[in-house]
């Protein structure tokens, strides 16, 4: 399966999160905490089509979204969205 970054098509298998396909490929996407909910370096944009099709975000994820300066509707934790066969091409922005 392929993700979308910033336009760009990325490599990525099931299982994975997003986040770590964006570090193999050294996108600038830190991920300090790697998933602790801890950090929000992790912040992607989702592109408003895919937004309903991801697993609803858990309350903590939303709490460390709340601290996000540049948030928008369809922000998410790339440390937080596994990937599946069916989110195929899903596409995302770096903020
Ligand atoms: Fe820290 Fe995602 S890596 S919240």
């Amino acid at each position: 399966m392929r993700v979308m970054i910033d336009g760009r098509e990325w490599a990525a298998t099931a299982g994975e999160r997003l986040l770590d396909v964006a570090r193999r490929n050294g996108l600038a996407l830190e991920g300090t905490c790697n998933g602790d909910l801890a950090c929000a370096t992790c912040h992607v944009i989702v592109a408003a089509d895919w937004f309903d099709r991801l697993t609803p975000a858990r309350e903590e994820e939303e709490d460390m979204l709340d601290l996000v300066a540049d948030a928008r509707r369809t922000s998410r934790l790339a440390c937080q969205i596994v990937l599946t066969p069916a989110l195929d091409k899903l596409s995302v922005s770096l903020p």
